[in-house]
């Protein structure tokens, strides 16, 4: 809605400062002349009576505690944000978040990390299965959180959560506040030069397998996770609004699961986007719910060939209904593991793979206990 409104607005105060009144700039620079000269024979006379040595210590000293708190490497660019909690509008952090090197090589020792960012209402039911899975491997991950606005977490120190909640705003299902959020969270995660790997997640997702290996499958890919597909019904071409052409036309138009992996590249593009946010915004609102459909046919359009086209969350559709299925207690079982890691047919690179997703939803907090326990006895080889 913001940016909507905003270029207008802009425009129009624009125009109504051209058609004001000319002398009104004219008399601005002449009391800004007239300031000058009175400041230029305050100066001469200081300088002629005073020495200009005094002057000229005093402002240097008064200045320098400034310089000392900055450091004066490389490293106020290479380290991550001290504290993920800033008082950047949307607009200054996505602005911030588009920054890219030029130069491909880094000059310092880059370790690549993956950005786990959860989409959240409030608190994380399955914190302590992540905490398993995230143990050992602190260098090679960081964690952002956007939940409600009004939720307090309660993550102790010792917690991989602790602090890492990122300013957050209400997002709604099917509207563009839901892709607003998921923008909000890679900008967060941009800020840190290290991530490379960005994975949108829930409360109600799990990992499949130990982070070593989660970590080489995404490493090693040469494609983003990104479901993408051309739905020919009406629930996939059907929500098409030929407003939005030529910008998109219908061959590109893309359907997809909003739990998403993507490279930094990627994650820049859809920060910077501002081409077909505003076209999506007026031209997919319920029933077209923009957040299956935004991101998906947005990069089909400008980087098609580094999509995989797939999603590495799996989830249940097979109940049938507006929402997949989801796991509790009663569920948890070695065979269901079988069945969702295994079963599967799909590209890697190229290839044939049978490992085909890394993640899976949607879990019940009811869940929790029966999955430590698969962890305990292996089945989960954390
Ligand atoms: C953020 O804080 C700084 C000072 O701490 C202030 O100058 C700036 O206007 C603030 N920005 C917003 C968007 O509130
Ligand atoms: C969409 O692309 C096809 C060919 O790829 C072209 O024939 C058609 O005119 C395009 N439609 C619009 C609305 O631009
Ligand atoms: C994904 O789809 C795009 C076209 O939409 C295609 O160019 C690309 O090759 C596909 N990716 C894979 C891995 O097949
Ligand atoms: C993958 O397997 C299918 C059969 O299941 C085969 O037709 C296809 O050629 C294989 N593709 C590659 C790239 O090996």
């Amino acid at each position: 809605m913001q940016s909507r409104g905003v270029p207008l607005e802009e425009g129009k105060e624009r125009s109504n400062q051209s058609k004001g009144s000319p002398l009104r700039p004219l008399r601005l620079l002449v009391l800004f002349l007239a300031l000058c000269v009175v400041f230029s024979v305050i100066s001469i006379y200081t300088v002629k009576h005073f020495g200009i040595q005094s002057v000229v210590t005093t402002v240097s000293s008064t200045f320098q505690p400034c310089y000392d708190e900055e450091p004066g490497g490389l490293d106020k660019w290479t380290r991550p944000p001290l504290r993920l909690i800033h008082n950047m509008s949307d607009k200054e952090l996505l602005w911030r978040a588009s920054f890219v090197p030029r130069i491909k090589a880094y000059p310092f020792a880059r370790v690549p990390k993956i950005a786990f960012m959860f989409l959240t209402k409030g608190p994380l039911p399955l914190a302590p299965l992540w905490e398993r899975f995230l143990k050992g491997h602190e260098k090679l991950y960081s964690i952002y959180i956007h939940s409600l606005p009004s939720f307090q977490p309660q993550f102790p120190p010792s917690s991989v959560f602790y602090n890492r909640q990122i300013p957050s705003k209400i997002s709604e299902w099917g509207r563009m506040s839901m892709c607003d959020a998921e923008r909000r969270l890679l900008a967060n995660a941009l800020l840190d030069i290290s991530n490379e790997w960005f994975i949108l997640l829930s409360e109600s997702c799990i990992p499949l397998y130990k982070f070593s290996f989660v970590y080489h499958y995404i490493m090693k890919s040469k494609h983003s996770f990104v479901g993408a597909f051309d739905d020919p019904g009406p629930y996939g071409r059907g929500r098409y609004n030929e407003n939005m052409a030529p910008l998109v036309n219908i061959t590109k138009w893309r359907k997809g699961s909003q739990w998403f992996e993507v490279n930094r590249k990627l994650a820049v593009n859809i920060v910077e986007d501002t081409t077909f946010y505003p076209k999506f915004e007026q031209y997919c609102r319920p029933a077209c719910y923009v957040d299956e459909h935004y991101f998906p046919t947005m990069l089909t359009i400008q980087a098609g060939n580094v999509l995989a086209n797939r999603s590495i969350t799996w989830v249940d559709w097979s109940r049938g209904g507006a929402h997949p299925a989801t796991f509790g207690r009663a569920d948890i079982t070695q065979e269901f593991f079988n069945r969702v890691r295994g079963g599967h047919r799909c590209l890697y690179n190229n290839r044939n793979s049978s490992v085909c997703v890394l993640f899976a939803r949607k879990f019940a907090p009811s869940a929790l206990e029966p999955l430590l326990h698969m962890v305990d006895s292996k089945v989960l080889d954390f």
